[in-house]
């Protein structure tokens, strides 16, 4: 009796709270349109940018001609102003028809002929941000199955419109709406940037279990200000936020914005080694047709992509902030690597700093750097001094590789134990570094 009441309990506790799509265990990556294009639906006067399948099909065709989508960006995300004022006779939400003629499953579909995904745009609310039909608590379960039938892959459910005790029914309700259709949907939850983003308001244990991805903070825009915000928010609460990512949950904070307008070449770096430094989703809001080729290549850093990417998931810190406007961030990754960020907060000129290793708290060891922007490598004992020139409002960012193991054939040359003794030759260091 005991047993089969716990059986039950846990059955619906697991039912309740586990979002169980087994998807984005590394942080997802692709487009999104809010940031860059809002809420345009003037298709009449300005039909390259309206919100309408016209640009989602450009933006596709970008992700898989310029070799995106082999980088790994791979979601095509509609957001907010895509829906009709008016539900369907079925009380189903349906597209604007003028600005999606085809529907969203043809866009689906155009999506996964490619290799892509698409990603769509909800309210937890009675309206989105925008003003648009939301998804209030009774239409949850419509909802979902709607998405789900015109095979949309991912979810983001926006707050606007909804009291807190609403949002805590919905979030879950929701989560487990999408698992109930049998369709394995991406699920980003702006529930915590509702909350202030911190506990004891956001409980981070729960939202790791109910959605992929959060909004922890507000929106993005499209300026160095707005960056540096936002870094600022998600480092001081680093110590809270942290914990909360893994592979299957992220921390969101929000789109890159790398090759819009605001960002210089410094601040656009330092905006993607910040973001891989947080193991954040990657979604660019920009123009993929008219795109610099400078902003293309921060964006299609192979290096900083596969530190964001690192299947370990764990989220990287600040470890140091200095008073002349350097910090200096950290990223543990897979087989003991890590990634280092130096960054600086300054405006007059480009900033020699000067640091070791084991002042940043590196074990003994010869390290093989790789400079991520530059691509320069060089080889680097934990106790040696070397200097970084960083630019104002600019990072260098260094892939660090573990020093080399013992080797089992140099230990035990000849059958017998010889002592310590590195893969590599710890004497063969160059001595500047840069
Ligand atoms: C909110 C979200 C944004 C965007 C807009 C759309 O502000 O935080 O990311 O989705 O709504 O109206």
């Amino acid at each position: 009796m005991h047993l089969a009441v716990l059986l039950f309990t846990s059955a619906v506790s697991v039912g309740t709270f586990a979002l169980d799509n087994g998807l984005m265990r590394t942080p997802p990556m692709g487009w999104l349109a809010w940031e860059r294009f809002r809420c345009d639906i003037d298709c009449e006067h300005d039909p390259k940018n309206c919100i309408s399948e016209n640009l989602f099909i450009d933006m596709a065709d970008r992700l898989s001609e310029d070799g995106w989508r082999e980088l790994g960006y791979v979601y095509v995300n509609i957001d907010d102003c895509w829906a009709s004022m008016d539900r369907d006779e079925k009380g189903r939400l349906q597209p604007d028809p003028k600005r999606f003629p085809g529907g969203i499953p043809k866009l689906a579909r155009y999506m996964h002929d490619r290799g892509l995904k698409l990603g769509i745009y909800g309210d937890m609310g009675t309206h989105t941000c925008g003003g648009y039909p939301g998804t209030p608590l009774d239409k949850i379960k419509i909802d979902a199955q709607t998405f789900a039938d015109w095979e949309v892959d991912m979810l983001k459910f926006d707050g606007c419109y909804s009291n807190a005790t609403e949002q805590e029914q919905g979030y879950p309700l929701m989560s487990n709406a999408l698992n109930a259709t049998g369709r394995p949907i991406g699920y980003s939850c702006s529930w915590p940037a509702y909350q202030g983003g911190l506990p004891p308001k956001v409980n981070y244990t729960q939202l790791g279990k109910i959605c992929n991805l959060w909004r922890n903070y507000g929106d993005i825009e499209d300026s160095w200000d707005s960056v540096l915000n936002i870094i600022d928010w998600f480092f001081e609460n680093q110590d809270t936020l942290i914990p909360a990512a893994g592979p299957g949950r992220w921390n969101d904070p929000d789109m890159l914005i790398i090759g819009d307008f605001g960002l210089s070449m410094d601040q656009s770096r330092a905006q993607m080694a910040i973001w891989a430094i947080m193991a954040a989703p990657l979604f660019m809001s920009n123009d993929l047709r008219t795109i610099s080729s400078g902003a293309r290549s921060i964006l299609q850093n192979k290096m900083a992509i596969s530190i964001n990417q690192d299947p370990l998931g764990i989220q990287g810190r600040r470890i140091i902030k200095e008073k002349s406007g350097i910090d200096v961030y950290w990223r543990p990754l897979s087989k003991d690597d890590s990634a280092l960020v130096f960054f600086s907060r300054r405006n007059d000129m480009p900033y020699r700093y000067q640091t070791s290793l084991k002042k940043l708290n590196y074990t003994t060891g010869s390290y093989k750097i790789f400079d991520v922007f530059t691509e320069k490598t060089m080889t680097l004992k934990d106790s040696t001094d070397f200097v970084v020139s960083v630019n104002p409002t600019g990072v260098v960012m260094w892939y660090v590789s573990a020093p080399a193991k013992l080797s089992l054939r140099q230990l035990y040359k000849g059958g017998k134990l010889q002592g310590f003794a590195y893969d590599d030759d710890e004497n063969n260091i160059p001595p500047v570094f840069l």
